[in-house]
């Protein structure tokens, strides 16, 4: 899809996170400049410590930018109220982790149904759109195990539910099949571009597979904290 002024959903200028770490400063990312569409399937690469993670925290709400500027949906992540951050973690973006984080002491249901009931969604409503997205997710037979009792490939798979539960325009994804075996992984990169195509949602996912290339509608290369000129990594 091509990006057109009025339809970009992500806007980065010059964005920037640089670590203090004591009398150090560790550049996480470096001037990055961005313009994704709504509706693209972001794939992200970069070698380990090139600021994929880094520049995906950013985009999701988690962290604050060191400078420049950075624009989701139309809120200027920069200069966002803590109540603003909160409403935009919320429900303008679902987060797919490799440690798929769900809570230990949660069944898959409740997993999924928490981040709808912590933004106050009626119980009920919450069940029915969590009952949907896990049939879809082929949970339905898992519904009251609880992650120790799940595959892999089971959790993230929950996770990726509990990402959609708040309907987010922006899925965001750091090597969600970092802990996957390659046939749950494909089944991974399937669901995230099939909710990408058929549901519209825009996906990025940060990744080292090959398996993510065919999905890709835009490649994006990250080297030493900034973009690099190959939109395709030859790692
Ligand atoms: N919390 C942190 N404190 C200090 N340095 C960090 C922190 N997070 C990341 N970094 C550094 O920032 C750089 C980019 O890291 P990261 O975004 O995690 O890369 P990637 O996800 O591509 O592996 C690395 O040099 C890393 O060591
Ligand atoms: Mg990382």
């Amino acid at each position: 899809m091509a990006a057109s002024a009025d339809n970009i959903l992500i806007r980065a200028q010059k964005l920037t996170r640089i670590y203090s770490t004591g009398s150090n400063e560790v550049v996480g990312i470096r001037d990055i400049d961005l313009e994704i569409a709504a509706g693209e399937m972001v794939v992200m690469k970069g070698n380990s410590g090139s600021g994929k993670s880094t520049l995906l925290g950013l985009l999701g709400g988690l962290d604050k930018p060191t400078r420049g500027s950075l624009t989701v949906s139309g809120q200027d992540l920069q200069i966002a109220s803590a109540v603003e951050l909160n409403h935009y973690r919320r429900n303008i973006v679902g987060m797919v982790f490799q440690t798929f984080n769900l809570l230990p002491t949660l069944n898959v249901l409740e997993n999924v149904c928490l981040p709808a009931l912590m933004a106050g969604s009626p119980r009920e409503k919450t069940r029915d759109r969590a009952l949907e997205y896990l049939e879809w997710l082929k949970l339905t037979e898992r519904l009251s195990h609880y992650p120790a009792q799940l595959s892999g490939g089971e959790m993230q798979r929950t996770a990726i539910a509990r990402a959609l539960i708040n309907d987010p325009s922006l899925i965001l994804a750091d090597e969600p099949t970092g802990n996957l075996d390659s046939r749950n992984g494909q089944v991974v990169f399937e669901l995230l571009s099939e909710l990408n195509r058929r549901y519209g949602r825009t996906v990025v996912v940060a990744t080292h597979s090959l398996l993510a290339d065919n999905y890709a509608t835009v490649q994006i290369c990250l080297k030493d904290g900034g973009i690099s000129e190959k939109s395709v990594c030859d790692i």
